[in-house]
């Protein structure tokens, strides 16, 4: 088996797990109190306790010599109580300090998902559940199979897609579909794939909608028994493409009385837009704004309710 080092353990979730797959665990925390809980945790899960050891330290000090794990793993504390963490110093130990500390190891390191790893050299996952992208796993080029993955978790299954996939550069007209990505795909920088595996296309090289003509291209395309299409996705049908100067006559004509506004690439605060269209109607309609090209389109939609 393999040594492992989990080494921001905190109450021991995810020691069992890498027990049980790797062999041999050094579980590392600051906080004495939650490593108690570890240990605890550690009796009561009936876990072989043996090929776990527990031990308080700081990340950024290892307590073992370089080359004496097989694996570091980590998952730092996400500091910020609000709004996103872009930068990989305000995770808890930073970041590029437990990557200095643990240099010429194998690395795996759980992040907010909104971190920036553009510059980051090997691979990164992007993981999503139930359509809400959760976080960004980082792993140091020793571990790494691919630039970038994908996992999209949806009722209990899972679905992978990676940059080695085949892309797709179609770029094409508004087609009878529009389908939003799952945010993983879209954060992974996974869309041309994505495209490919479908056989539908982008609407614009820079925006994250792809759209497509036939239904079927969701369920009969893709790698054994299981479609290529990721389940929990919003897909829209189509109705009509207006400029957006056109939209207010355009939804009366149409009965709208509710309407989802959904923006991407254009500069619209939707609900100053949406008091705008004084909806007296009674049907519940989504309109898609975005740029194609340099121009705005909206693109007025119905979403299909599709079982994934
Ligand atoms: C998000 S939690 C880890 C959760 C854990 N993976 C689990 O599934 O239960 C982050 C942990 O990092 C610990 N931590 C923060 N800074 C640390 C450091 N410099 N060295 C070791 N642990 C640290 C915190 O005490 C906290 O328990």
């Amino acid at each position: 088996g393999l040594v492992v080092a989990d080494v921001t353990c905190s109450v021991g979730t995810e020691l069992p797990h890498l027990a049980g797959r790797f062999g041999t665990v050094l579980g590392g925390d600051l906080d004495p109190s939650r490593l108690a809980m570890a240990r605890h945790n550690m009796t009561v899960t009936g876990q072989d306790a043996g090929r776990v050891a527990l031990v308080r330290a700081d990340a950024v000090r290892p307590v073992f010599a370089p080359g004496a794990v097989d694996v570091v793993v980590a998952d730092p504390a996400r500091r910020t109580a609000r709004g996103r963490i872009r930068d990989p110093k305000d995770l808890l130990p930073p970041l590029p300090d437990l990557l200095e500390a643990h240099r010429g190891s194998a690395v795996a390191v759980k992040c907010a998902p909104g971190i920036d790893y553009g510059e980051w050299e090997g691979q990164v996952d992007v993981v999503s559940v139930d359509g809400g992208v959760k976080e960004a796993c980082l792993y140091t080029p020793e571990l790494a199979a691919h630039e970038r993955r994908a996992v999209v978790f949806r009722d209990g299954r899972r679905r992978v897609l990676t940059s080695d996939d085949p892309e797709s550069e179609e770029v094409g007209r508004v087609g009878r579909y529009i389908l939003d990505p799952d945010g993983a795909v879209v954060r992974a920088g996974l869309v041309r794939q994505y495209a490919a595996a479908l056989g539908w296309w982008r609407v614009d090289p820079h925006i994250a909608y792809l759209s497509g003509d036939s239904l079927e291209d969701l369920s009969a395309r893709g790698t054994g028994t299981e479609g290529a299409f990721l389940p929990g996705q919003r897909v829209f049908e189509v109705i009509e493409e207006v400029q957006l100067k056109k939209l207010r006559p355009a939804l009366a004509a149409l009965d709208c009385g509710r309407l989802e506004i959904l923006v991407r690439g254009v500069d619209v605060d939707p609900d100053q837009l949406r008091r705008k269209m004084k909806l007296k109607g009674g049907r519940e309609l989504t309109v898609v704004l975005t740029r194609i090209g340099d121009a705005s389109v909206a693109v007025i939609t119905e979403e299909l309710h599709l079982r994934g």
